[in-house]
């Protein structure tokens, strides 16, 4: 199983795994639209590497053009499928929910129904922690009924598995679904806090602290992120829901100290109300993923910030 295709390879999880795909010998089709939810011109920089391989291909589409999707799984058959490209953004999705709906459900459900169509051999959506939202079983495991989703973004995010799931029953199509806590890291995503606080006291300038900072947070580095989803390419389960989380969470206030010794920086805090759709922990039980694909994250946050710092200083 050699030819995959990644949706949303230009963003920040899907470009580290296309160019990890590509070092480690595989073909791969990349998917993206280079929306400007951030600047798109990141997005160029991150693809950057990959397109110096010659087993890559780029197709700069919409998920939401079926068929054209159609067109290029006729030509290309990929033999199997990492579905990344979404709305990404809690905040974002709260003002605009259609939005999210439609990217990340009814997308979601063009790359299946293609995907079954082609008789693709396994599926991996990577979901999100969102899903769990205020959930009060921790920490958060696969078999939580995740009733108390609080993001429009959490709700697309659910709605897209259980059409995933529903894909699997119907049609047998394999599927691993993967959810992600809180990634950072090299071309970590300049929305989210980790991106947005890093830059800041590095560059002297005001950090936004939403809330109290008891909010905590499983911060997960990209490298172990990746390392999962390559797990879970080894593997076709027939369908399985897998967490992939750090399963240490910690606070937004000791997030800051532990960015301040990082950066060797203090932080100039400004303290601003919590934001709807906040949740309050995350915390993945990864017992799974440790039994199912040998996997657990292996960097703790001080040194997955010292690597994404020392990626800043050379970026
Ligand atoms: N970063 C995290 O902490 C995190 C946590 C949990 C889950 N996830 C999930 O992982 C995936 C990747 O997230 P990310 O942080 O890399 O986000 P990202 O925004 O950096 O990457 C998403 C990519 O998808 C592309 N895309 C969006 N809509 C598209 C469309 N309609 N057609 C084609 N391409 C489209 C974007 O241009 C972008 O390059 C998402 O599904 C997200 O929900 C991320």
């Amino acid at each position: 199983m050699k030819k995959i295709l990644v949706t949303g390879c230009a963003g920040f999880v899907g470009s580290n795994l296309t160019e990890r795909l590509l070092g480690e010998g595989y073909e791969v089709i990349g998917i993206d639209n280079f929306n400007d939810y951030y600047n798109p011109a990141v997005k160029e920089k991150n693809i950057q590497s990959a397109m110096s391989y010659k087993k890559f291909r780029l197709y700069r589409m919409d998920i939401l053009d079926l068929s054209r999707l159609g067109e290029i799984f006729a030509q290309e058959r990929p033999e199997k499928v990492i579905h990344l490209a979404a709305r990404a953004g809690v905040r974002a999705s709260i003002a605009d929910p259609l939005l999210y709906a439609e990217v990340n459900v009814l997308g979601t459900v063009n790359l299946l129904k293609i995907a079954s169509n082609a008789g693709v051999g396994q599926f991996i959506y990577g979901s999100s922690s969102s899903v769990y939202g205020n959930s009060k079983r921790l920490p958060f495991s696969e078999d939580d009924p995740c009733g108390a989703i609080i993001s429009p973004y959490g709700a697309s995010k659910r709605a897209a598995e259980f059409f995933v799931e529903t894909f699997h029953r119907n049609f047998g199509l394999k599927a691993t679904i993967l959810r992600l806590f809180t990634v950072y890291g090299p071309r970590g995503r300049p929305d989210m806090a980790p991106a947005l606080f890093t830059k800041a006291i590095l560059k002297g300038k005001e950090i936004g602290q939403f809330g109290n900072g008891l909010t905590s947070r499983d911060y997960t580095y990209i490298d172990d992120i990746v390392d999962g989803i390559l797990r879970a390419l080894d593997v076709a389960f027939d369908f399985e829901i897998i967490n992939l989380g750090n399963s240490h969470p910690i606070t937004l206030a000791d997030f800051i100290k532990t960015l301040e010794t990082a950066t060797g920086k203090k932080a100039k805090i400004k303290m601003l109300p919590k934001q709807a759709g906040d949740v309050e922990v995350t915390w993945a039980n990864i017992v799974k993923a440790k039994k199912l694909l040998g996997w657990e994250s292996r960097t703790e946050l001080p040194q997955g910030l010292a690597k994404y710092i020392e990626w800043l200083s050379q970026n």
